[in-house]
């Protein structure tokens, strides 16, 4: 049986929260419970550079990221676990997405795209400040992903367009380099937007995330903890006033932790006027009741950077020797960068290239044309035609019909009474004939 393959990378740019506990980390390990799913979580450090140019926060984060998961229940053994900067094959595949990745998609990316916006605003150069990685953003995360055949990739919203150029350019590659056997290098990945994961507020109100500096860290000390909590922003109902637990944040965020039943009971709390002071008392025991084992665990994995390390790198070697090396072998193959020893194979292969072919493009006449070559060499040249599908079905008929259907006069070569186009020059129309014989032949 083929597993589902779901894989997720966080950006090691800062300091787990709780929201990134609660829409992240906590569901990807439920998930991973189930059988029939092979898990790839893994640390997204290349993805750090693009933010971040302070090498020691970009280490502290991957540290504490890493022992995050490892003390939230992920088992290394169980799910694939690794640092994207541990997989070579991962920068070497963005170059090869890279060459097949239209540039003007990149600049749709909306990342990019904000940031140019923001320029064009201040009366900047659009590009003033923005790097190429941030421009390749989408290239890298595509990589990731294409790279061992994501079936889904649990996301936010703001990341569903990277999975459809992950779609994109693994598309174009199939189709550019899959030919003429239909191989399917890459599998198509999908983004699975968990409707139920709420977006947890942070102490503002405002969605929990480092860009807003308004979270929670999710292993901050007990007393830290207590008094962020404390600080979290309500409006001012005194006690004794009832209260609306649908627009408040402390209870958002009371929910995210608690039993339905626990929730209810808050909720009635909330109507009957329980002071803000309290309610976020119960809110800190609640989330400390399912924190503090898991702070325990991280603060001793910590303090053992080393083992984090090696479990880190025995995670990317085992699936550089499954997935990750055979493949790009198999797809530097496919793009030509090959063992010259097998260049004899490649010669043959020319023969192939300079069999004959139609060749359709649009002049800036507006006018459609055709050129019939073998190879460089040219050896009818069209006339305009008013619509492509005029020239199409021209083209279709000499592939049917063959030379049969041609006759050379003064003014170029006919099919029946109208002038279709001209031979190049050093070419007769035998030539012609011939050609679109070996066509037929090779169809
Ligand atoms: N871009 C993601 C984020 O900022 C992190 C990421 C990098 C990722 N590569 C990925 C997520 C591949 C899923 C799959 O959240």
């Amino acid at each position: 049986m083929t597993k589902t393959r779901v894989l997720t990378g966080i950006t090691t740019s800062g300091t787990p929260h709780l929201g990134n506990y609660v829409g992240a980390i906590r569901p990807a390990l439920r998930a991973s419970a189930d059988p029939t799913v092979e898990s790839f979580y893994f640390l997204a450090d290349y993805h750090a550079l693009i933010k971040v140019a302070e090498p020691a926060r970009v280490q502290r984060s991957t540290l504490e990221i890493a022992a995050a998961w490892l003390a939230c229940g992920l088992d290394p053994q169980q799910a694939w676990f690794y640092r994207q900067s541990d997989i070579p094959e991962i920068p070497e595949l963005t170059w090869l997405l890279a060459c097949v990745a239209g540039k003007g998609i990149l600049n749709r990316a909306h990342a990019y795209k904000a940031a140019t916006d923001r320029n064009r605003e201040a009366g900047e150069d659009e590009d003033a400040g923005v790097t190429a990685g941030l421009f390749m953003y989408p290239v890298l995360m595509a990589a990731d992903i294409l790279l061992f055949n994501a079936h889904k990739v649990p996301v936010g919203r703001d990341q569903v367009q990277h999975i459809e150029m992950a779609r994109d350019f693994g598309q174009r590659f199939n189709h550019l380099y899959g030919e003429p056997a239909g191989k399917e290098y890459f599998t198509l990945p999908e983004a699975a937007i968990e409707a139920q994961v709420a977006t947890l507020p942070g102490l503002d109100g405002r969605k929990m995330s480092k860009s807003y500096d308004n979270v929670i860290p999710l292993f901050a000390p007990r007393e830290q903890l207590k008094k962020l909590i404390a600080g979290i922003v309500t409006d001012s109902r005194a006690p004794g006033e009832a209260k609306d637990a649908d627009t408040s944040n402390v209870f958002q965020l009371y929910q995210a932790f608690a039993s339905a039943e626990e929730a209810a009971q808050m909720r009635e709390a909330f109507f009957a006027g329980i002071a803000w002071g309290e309610a976020k008392q119960r809110l800190f025991e609640r989330i400390d009741l399912e924190v503090a084992p898991l702070r325990d665990r991280y603060e001793a994995l910590v303090a053992h950077p080393e083992r984090i390390e090696a479990q880190l790198r025995d995670g990317a070697q085992r699936l550089r020797a499954q997935y990750a090396t055979p493949l790009l072998q198999q797809l530097r193959e496919a793009v030509g960068l090959r063992d010259l020893s097998h260049a004899a194979v490649a010669v043959a292969k020319r023969d192939k290239a300079v069999a004959p072919a139609f060749k359709q493009y649009r002049e800036n006449d507006g006018r459609f044309y055709f050129k019939f070559a073998a190879g460089e060499r040219v050896l009818l040249q069209s006339v305009g035609f008013a619509a492509a599908r005029d020239a199409g079905q021209l083209i279709a008929r000499l592939k049917r019909e063959g030379g049969a259907l041609l006759h050379e006069t003064e003014t170029g070569v006919h099919a029946g009474e109208s002038l279709v186009g001209h031979l190049h020059a050093g070419v007769e129309l035998g030539e012609v004939v011939e050609a679109l014989a070996r066509l037929a032949e090779d169809a």
